[in-house]
């Protein structure tokens, strides 16, 4: 069962506590990106990881930004226009991994503390699998199942062995473990 994220919360994606345990720029300079390269953000929330993201892949690049909520798109609208950002598309989304039919194939699908709050998250990781190209990579980032300072109940959260069969079960090569923070781990498989 997942712990779905109330949108009236925001707010704290982005507060300096989040800032300090898991740095949106440091984070995402961590990560095997090329420039030019079309990502998919999955639960991009308000847009967090998708602005680095964007910088990153640059303005060859595409950032293709989407989520479950109105109210949080919205925001993420926001955030990218202050940004000034072209090279970021946004979409709302139902939630079981299907995407809007004119999104192209991506070279890497993103989520961050997301796998979490997925209810079914076998069927939505292999949804998503099917819109990566060959060669493209997973990236996922998810809250350590421990304690922590702050964060989603322990319950809920995802160890990186479990999520590492999920990402196994969509049909993908498990390519890299990464430590992200001392309270997130990172993983990273490749469709061959
Ligand atoms: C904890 S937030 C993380 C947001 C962003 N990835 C970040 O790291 O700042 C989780 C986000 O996933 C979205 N979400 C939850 N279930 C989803 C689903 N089934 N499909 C797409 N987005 C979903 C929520 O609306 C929320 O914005």
């Amino acid at each position: 069962m997942g712990h779905v994220f109330d949108p009236q919360n925001r707010h704290r994606l982005k507060n300096e506590k989040r800032k300090k345990i898991l740095p949106p720029e440091e984070t995402v300079a961590k990560l095997p990106l090329n420039p030019g390269e079309v990502i998919l953000d999955y639960g991009a929330g308000i847009g967090y990881f998708t602005v680095p993201l964007a910088k990153r892949t640059g303005s060859s690049g595409v950032v293709y930004a989407v989520d479950i909520s109105p109210e949080i798109i919205k925001d993420l609208e926001e955030e990218v226009l202050k940004e000034g950002l072209t090279n970021v598309k946004t979409a709302l989304v139902p939630g079981d991994g299907s995407l809007p039919e004119e999104f192209p194939e991506f070279d890497v699908i993103f989520l961050a503390t997301v796998l979490h709050e997925l209810s079914e998250k076998e069927a939505v990781l292999s949804a998503l699998t099917q819109k990566l190209k060959k060669q493209g990579k997973l990236i996922i980032i998810d809250w350590e199942k421990k304690e922590t300072e702050f964060g989603p109940p322990v319950a809920h959260r995802v160890s990186v062995e479990e999520a590492v069969s999920y990402l196994e079960k969509a049909g993908l090569k498990l390519l890299q473990k990464m430590n992200v923070s001392a309270a997130h781990w990172g993983i990273i498989g490749i469709k061959e």
